[in-house]
C-alpha cells in the first residue's frame, strides 16, 4: 500500500517553515471542506436534478443554476464557521458579503462554480478562489486588492477532483482526490520551457471579433501550437499550468451585433482573472489585460469589475503584451 502525503499535511509544514500562523489553516480547511460538498453535489447532479437553471439572473445579467447557488451556499457557510473572513466577494452576489467586519482577518474573492456551460452536461466547472489579508501593520481600508496584494489563490476543478494552488512566493501546488475524499501527493507545477507541449486556448468562434493586432496574432502564430478549448476556465488554465503555451479571453470589439461587443472583455478581475494570473506567475509564467497591463497590478474599482486576460508562458505573453500595446 502507498501512501500519499495530504493536502492538509503539506500546509502545516508549509505554514511551520514560513513561520505563518495557524489562522489560514482555518481558512484552508474550511474551504476544502466547501470543495468536497460541491464536488458531491455536482457528481450527483445529474440524477437529483440540480444540473439545471434556477430561474433567476445574476448581477451580471445571466441565467444563474441550480448549482451556483447551491455552490455559494455552500461556501458562505463554510467561510462564516471560520471567524477568520471580514468579508466576501462571490460572483453570485451583486454585494459584498459582510462575514466578520470586526475581528476578521482575511478577504476572500470566489466564483463557487465557474463554467456554466458545462454544467448542463456534468463536464468540468472550477471553484476559483483569491485571498488577500487584512492590513495588520496600520489602519485597514477595506479597500478591493489588486492580484499583487493575495497571499494566495486556487481553483479546484469539479468533477475532475485536482486541487491547484499558489502561495505567495512559494509557489503553485498540485493535488488530486483520493478514495478518503483528502487531497493528496502534491506537485510542484512549473511552466515547460520547451514550445513542443504548448497550447492555444481561446473560444474560436470569437476569432474575427477581437481588435485587428490581435486577430493578425492570431493568424501569426495559431499553426505553431495544438488548440485547446473546455469553455470553462479552470480546465483551459489546468492544461496550460502543464502544458504550457496561452489561454485568451480578449475584448470583443468586432462583433457584427454591436450589443454583443465586451470592450472591457467576458472575465471578471477578482475572482477569475487575478486568480489563474496569480497562479501563472508562482509557476514561472505572467498574464495581461487588452492594453498588456499586467493583470496582478490592476486595482479593482468594482469587485464584479471585468478584464480581457491573456495568460500562460512568459515568452507568448510579452509577444502579445507587445501587440496590445501598439
Ligand atoms: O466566466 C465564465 C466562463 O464560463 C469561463 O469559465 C470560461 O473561460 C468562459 O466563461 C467561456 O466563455 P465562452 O462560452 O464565451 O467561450
Amino acid at each position: 500500500m502507498e501512501f500519499e502525503q495530504t493536502f492538509m499535511n503539506f500546509l502545516l509544514h508549509h505554514q511551520e517553515k514560513h513561520n505563518r500562523t495557524y489562522h489560514f489553516l482555518i481558512l484552508m480547511d474550511a474551504i476544502l471542506s466547501a470543495a468536497k460538498h460541491i464536488e458531491h453535489y455536482y457528481l450527483t447532479g445529474a440524477l437529483k436534478g440540480n444540473l439545471g437553471y434556477a430561474n433567476k439572473i445574476n448581477v451580471q445579467g445571466e441565467d444563474v443554476m441550480s448549482m451556483d447557488v447551491i455552490a455559494h451556499e455552500i461556501v458562505i457557510h463554510y467561510l462564516r464557521t471560520t471567524g477568520r473572513v471580514i468579508h466576501a466577494v462571490s460572483e453570485e452576489s451583486a454585494d459584498i458579503i459582510p462575514i466578520n467586519e470586526e475581528g476578521g482577518r482575511y478577504f476572500i474573492y470566489f466564483d463557487p462554480l465557474d463554467g456554466s456551460s458545462n454544467v448542463s452536461h456534468g463536464l468540468p466547472v472550477g471553484f476559483l478562489f483569491g485571498i488577500a489579508k487584512r492590513n495588520l501593520k496600520g489602519p485597514e481600508d477595506l479597500h478591493l486588492r489588486a492580484g499583487r496584494e493575495y497571499i494566495a489563490a486556487g481553483m479546484f476543478v469539479i468533477p475532475t477532483g485536482t486541487l491547484t494552488i499558489a502561495f505567495r512566493e512559494a509557489g503553485t501546488w498540485r493535488f488530486h482526490i483520493d478514495e478518503t475524499m483528502n487531497y493528496v501527493k502534491p506537485v510542484r507545477l512549473m511552466l515547460p520551457d520547451s514550445q513542443n507541449t504548448w497550447e492555444l486556448s481561446f473560444n474560436a468562434t470569437n476569432r474575427y471579433t477581437y481588435r485587428e493586432g490581435v486577430q493578425e496574432w492570431v493568424k501569426k502564430n495559431e499553426r505553431k501550437y495544438t488548440f485547446r478549448y473546455l469553455g470553462a476556465l479552470a480546465g483551459d488554465f489546468h492544461r496550460i499550468l502543464t502544458r504550457g503555451g496561452m489561454f485568451m479571453y480578449p475584448a470583443i470589439v468586432n462583433h457584427p451585433d454591436p450589443k454583443k461587443n465586451r470592450p472591457d472583455g467576458k472575465l471578471r478581475l477578482m475572482y477569475e482573472a487575478s486568480v489563474v494570473a496569480f497562479m501563472c506567475r508562482e509557476a514561472g509564467g505572467d498574464a495581461v489585460d487588452e492594453h498588456g497591463t499586467p493583470i496582478l497590478s490592476i486595482k479593482p474599482k468594482d469587485h464584479h469589475q471585468r478584464t480581457a486576460l491573456y495568460v500562460g508562458s512568459k515568452p507568448l505573453i510579452e509577444d502579445i503584451a507587445k501587440a496590445l500595446k501598439r
